[in-house]
């Protein structure tokens, strides 16, 4: 399948990345780890046996696209399309790229124009996407996302800071002390470990967090995202893809002794082939239970349970919004530090 007829631009094709299409994949993965070569030096590279397995496997409550630009058969951009299945199904969260050697030609413009496209043909009117931005005293990045979304009408509408700790400089007795300190205001919780699938009797509680994962954090005021439904069936949909991509998810939750309610918890990411750089996911505690440390003892257990696992793991990376003081102030004394602000851009199709 060819998308020629809408593609006005002479030099390239957009075509459907087909994960047997060994040449177009290998392509595609080159031009990403150009892409952040260029764009984030000394980060993460993109893994290439995950990026294949991501185009064989995902969860059921996302629908996704995958589109590359060629010139010839090289792959100078991509578009990715992932699309909620089981709520905020007016949304479309995108990616966009361009090979450095050949921006500002026209490529990410005809990207774009496509990714609206697409997003209409599947009855969605919200388009949402991420653009970086330097901070002072951290790594200069490249700003071109933000120069672009900018010239296309994108609107920003909120505002991350993305944060790294380097578990190298991680001061271990520290820890223990914030640790401790952290159970003397939390009797009456304990807590429960584990790797990949989370014990039954947790799937109700941790499918209410997951929903309040939505509503809860502080987010802009613009930015569209509304509130969903989840269940232990969805849960167990995103263990079983996760586990069948090799992505290893470690698992920290409080449960409130008295009444088996689940308090919090918070997981990370570890991706296959991945010796260096593992990936904080959601961290929540239930309003009910705030204010007793259990988020501070959540992100230090887990990042225990993570040194257990892979003793040798460089840096886990984490995302807050800027005004999420009660996040920030825990990963600050856990040994995160800003890398850079990660900007939410969105767009209306009118
Ligand atoms: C953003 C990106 C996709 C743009 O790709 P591209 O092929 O260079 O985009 P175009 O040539 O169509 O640029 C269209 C317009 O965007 C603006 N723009 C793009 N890059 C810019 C830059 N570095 N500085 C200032 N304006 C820029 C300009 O207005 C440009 O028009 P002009 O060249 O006539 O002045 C590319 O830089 C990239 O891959 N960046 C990293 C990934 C990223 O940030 N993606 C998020 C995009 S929302």
């Amino acid at each position: 399948m060819r998308d020629g007829p809408d593609v006005s631009n002479p030099d390239i094709d957009i075509v459907p990345i087909e994960v047997t299409d060994d040449a177009l994949v290998r392509s595609w993965i080159d031009m990403q780890t150009a892409v952040r070569r260029h764009d984030l030096p000394d980060t993460d590279l993109p893994l290439p046996g995950l990026q294949r397995l991501r185009l064989l496997l995902h969860p059921a409550s996302i629908k996704v696209e995958r589109w590359a630009a060629r010139i010839g058969d090289t792959v100078v951009g991509f578009t990715g399309l992932v699309m909620p299945t089981q709520d905020n199904q007016h949304l479309v969260e995108f990616e966009l790229e361009v090979h450095p050697e050949h921006r500002r030609r026209g490529i990410g413009t005809r990207l774009a124009e496509f990714a609206e496209r697409r997003a209409a043909a599947n009855g969605r009117d919200t388009l949402l996407t991420g653009v970086v931005d330097s901070l002072e005293g951290a790594p200069r990045f490249d700003h071109s996302g933000r120069h672009f979304a900018g010239a296309r009408g994108y609107a920003e509408v909120d505002n991350e800071i993305h944060r790294r700790n380097d578990l190298t400089l991680v001061d271990d007795d520290e820890l223990s002390r914030l640790y401790a300190d952290a159970w003397n205001r939390a009797a009456g919780y304990e807590l429960v470990q584990w790797a990949s699938a989370a014990p039954d009797d947790l799937l109700d509680g941790l499918a209410h967090l997951n929903e309040r994962m939505y509503t809860d954090p502080p987010q802009g005021a613009d930015l569209d995202i509304r509130p969903a439904e989840w269940d232990a069936a969805r849960l167990r949909d995103i263990e079983r893809t996760l586990a069948e991509r090799a992505q290893l998810r470690l698992n920290s939750a409080v449960r409130h002794v008295e009444t088996g309610a689940v308090a919090g918890f918070t997981a990370i990411v570890v991706n296959p082939g991945d010796e260096e750089h593992a990936w904080q996911d959601d961290t929540i505690v239930d309003a009910a239970h705030r204010g007793k440390r259990l988020g501070t003892i959540l992100k230090i257990a887990n990042q225990r349970l993570l040194r257990e696992y892979r003793p040798r793991m460089r840096y886990v990376h984490t995302w807050n919004a800027e005004v999420n003081d009660h996040m920030i102030s825990i990963n600050e004394a856990v040994g995160y530090r800003a890398l850079c602000r990660d900007i939410d851009v969105q767009k209306k199709l009118v």
